[in-house]
């Protein structure tokens, strides 16, 4: 992205991340999902945010599919639109970091370079990522939209896993076999995760 905006100066805020996460009684991170279409980082997201939820945490989800719809409207699949896509989400989920919410945050996201991106433009620590792990065979099994029949048919170009490649991370905080597990089961994993980080409240 070339800025545009040069005659802009910075706003500080007196009310601060830190004075939001004492009120809130807990620390904010963004929970950066990753995986196939399909491999349940949705599902998993939001049943992680259910269990915030309860035990009184303040979370959003931004969702790939969603976002798509209006923050995202304008893009569609190529390499350089999913950059974009990645890269606006990345700044979202800096802003809500600064306020203090638990951000969790469900798209493909197929790209090495651009999951670093994101993760960079974030205090150390603060952004964890989740690779659902979960085969082409079990998403293509699966095809809970139906999109996968359509991309083998040739009507959906630059799908990931048949026409677009899906980079797996090397090193995210946590791995979990999507495919193998019940979403319970990768609920309590994520939730282990962030008690031990501090982050959760303990319940
Ligand atoms: S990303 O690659 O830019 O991170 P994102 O997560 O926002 O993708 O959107 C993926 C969702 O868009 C999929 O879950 C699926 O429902 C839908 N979709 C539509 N076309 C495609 C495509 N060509 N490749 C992957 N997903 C697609």
């Amino acid at each position: 992205m070339t800025k545009q905006s040069s005659n802009t100066v910075w706003h500080h805020a007196t009310v601060t991340r830190g004075r939001r996460e004492l009120q809130n009684g807990h620390k904010a991170a963004i929970l950066w999902f990753t995986g196939l279409s399909g491999a349940g980082k949705s599902t998993l997201a939001h049943a992680v945010e259910e269990r915030l939820h309860q035990i009184g945490c303040r979370t959003f989800v931004l969702d790939g599919d969603n976002v798509r719809h209006g923050l995202c409207g304008d893009l569609g699949f190529t390499d350089q639109d999913r950059q974009e896509n990645i890269r606006r989400i990345a700044e979202v989920a800096k802003l809500m970091l600064e306020s203090g919410t638990i951000t969790l945050t469900a798209f493909i996201s197929p790209f090495k370079s651009e999951r670093n991106l994101a993760r960079k433009l974030v205090p150390h620590g603060d952004f964890i990522e989740i690779y659902c792990r979960c085969d082409l065979a079990t998403c293509e099994q699966r095809d809970v939209k139906g999109l996968y029949k359509k991309a083998r048919q040739g009507e959906i170009e630059h799908f990931t896993g048949i026409s677009s490649p899906y980079e797996v991370p090397d090193n995210p905080e946590l791995s979990i076999d999507t495919g193998r597990y019940s979403l319970d089961e990768c609920t309590d994993q994520v939730m282990v995760l962030l008690k031990e980080r501090g982050i959760a409240k303990n319940d």
